[in-house]
């Protein structure tokens, strides 16, 4: 594939911006400079430099976000900065999406990506993909509200009750619960219909992926291949 075209896929821009700057010099391959934007290359694997900044080429991007409190996962934020100005330019450009939505004061592991499949397989909820968050509770828990929690609590505008499909109570204030729905404030009202409210809320897991305790709030990683089948296992 042309250098030129690479670039393009991998989010650098248009056909015109990125041949501007390869011809400007400022892209490398394979560590050595190249300005010919119609330089054939096979992408796959293909390591790359602009500005300094090494780059591998992948076909499609996954990646995930530790997110922080006071951002929005929308593309038109209206109180607070969208999770994608965490994201580098060639990720938005290329068209990363969020999978899924977190609150704006919800924190924790946010998954994106711009291959359009895995945001749906994600997404939807016939699939019933585990997720686990960590629950800041105002008052302290007892086991009534837990029994509550997992055999099913009624929300308004829900025609059946809803049940965690783990929960497990950490400490006085602190639950550990899984849901397999994606609905709008989903734990938030659930843990309100079993009597108690939430002061904090942070996914900690999706499927049999964890956020990774070494990745400060704020910080994003690619997925490789291992978190991808990670992701699939449904450990909840
Ligand atoms: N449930 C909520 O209430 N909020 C989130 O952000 C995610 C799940």
């Amino acid at each position: 594939m042309e250098l030129e075209r690479i670039l393009r896929s991998q989010g650098f821009g248009s056909r015109p911006e990125c041949r501007a700057l390869i011809v400007a010099g400022r892209v490398s391959v394979r560590g050595s400079l190249c300005d010919d934007p119609y330089a054939e290359f096979d992408p796959e694997g293909l390591s790359f430099g602009v500005d300094g900044s090494t780059w591998n080429y992948r076909k499609f991007a996954y990646l995930l976000l530790n997110k922080p409190g006071n951002y929005e996962c929308s593309q038109k934020p209206r109180h607070h900065p969208s999770v994608y100005s965490l994201l580098p330019r060639p990720l938005r450009t290329r068209g990363v999406q969020a999978v899924g939505r977190l609150d704006e004061d919800t924190t924790g592991l946010l998954l994106l990506s711009d291959d359009g499949q895995f945001i749906h397989t994600y997404t939807s909820p016939k699939r019933k993909i585990p997720k686990v968050y960590d629950v800041t509770v105002k008052h302290a828990l007892d086991e009534t509200q837990r029994a509550a929690l997992l055999a099913g609590v009624q929300l308004n505008d829900e025609p059946a009750p809803i049940a965690a499909a783990a929960c497990e109570i950490r400490a006085e204030c602190l639950l550990r619960m899984t849901v397999t729905e994606g609905k709008y404030h989903l734990v938030k009202r659930m843990i309100a219909a079993a009597g108690n409210r939430v002061e904090g809320l942070n996914r900690v897991a999706i499927g049999g992926l964890s956020l990774p305790g070494d990745l400060p709030l704020g910080q994003w990683r690619w997925l490789e291949a291992v978190d991808l089948e990670r992701l699939a296992l449904r450990v909840p």
